[in-house]
């Protein structure tokens, strides 16, 4: 049986923090459970893949999955009948691969209650923007639109409000005059490959903690005066 963690807490097993098991779900390409699963192998998240799921049969990203020998499932939404019973059994089969904590890695639904449910507090994120701004999709051409000057991606814990919660850590890009949304999002992407290991490696190291809202981190060195100025 597996042991009981509350969230965001240090659990010891002989002195030892326990590897979580991390179930990954994806829509289409998977390039942040790429990014993610070659941190695991460096060692760099104490975290083994329980399961990679796909809500799309053919997305591209499951294919990798399967060829690098992860357990993969995919069943479509479109095949049940509401939200909910989508939802129950994708519960079902992420716990019964051991399944502790959720990284959403481009995975294009909204999760119901039932699902947040099941696994409190453990469920990451990773949005394509500096959360709270940009909530929702299209992030990239509606940063240009609005003209900010720094726009970056987010990895926030997931709340029942949409692109809500508590935000783990951020990283910011400068906007270019001659941008275009793909040219931003391929900037931004570089960025997420970085951000959603180093979230995930928190996370599993037991250092986050949620108090009021806001996530604190354990032992995080101080990052002094610096500020990214821009242009
Ligand atoms: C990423 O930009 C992610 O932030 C967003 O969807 C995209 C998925 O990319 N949620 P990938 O499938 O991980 O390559």
């Amino acid at each position: 049986m597996l042991p009981r963690r509350p969230p965001w807490t240090w659990f010891e097993t002989g002195g030892d923090l326990v590897t979580i098991r991390l179930g990954i779900l994806i829509s289409g390409r998977g390039s942040n459970m790429m990014s993610i699963l070659a941190a695991i192998r460096r060692g760099e998240i104490d975290a083994e893949v329980s399961l990679v799921f796909s809500n799309r049969p053919k997305a591209p990203g499951l294919a990798w999955a399967r060829a690098e020998g992860l357990p993969t499932a995919s069943f479509s939404h479109l095949e049940y009948e509401s939200r909910e019973a989508f939802d129950e059994a994708m519960v079902e089969q992420l716990k019964n691969a051991g399944t502790e904590w959720i990284a959403l890695a481009g995975f294009m639904r909204i999760l119901s209650p039932r699902f947040l449910d099941a696994f409190p507090g453990r469920i990451l994120n990773i949005h394509p923007a500096l959360l709270p701004s940009f909530k929702g999709t299209d992030t990239h051409q509606r940063a240009l639109d609005t003209g900010v000057r720094l726009h970056g991606c987010t990895v926030h814990i997931v709340s029942p409000e949409l692109d809500g919660g508590p935000i783990i850590c951020q990283a910011a890009v400068p906007v270019q005059d001659d941008d275009t949304a793909d040219s931003l999002a391929e900037r931004v992407l570089v960025q997420e490959h970085l951000l959603y290991p180093r979230a995930l490696a928190l996370a599993a190291s037991g250092q986050v903690r949620v108090e009021g809202g806001r996530v604190r981190i354990d032992d995080l060195p101080a990052a002094g005066g610096q500020a990214l100025i821009w242009p």
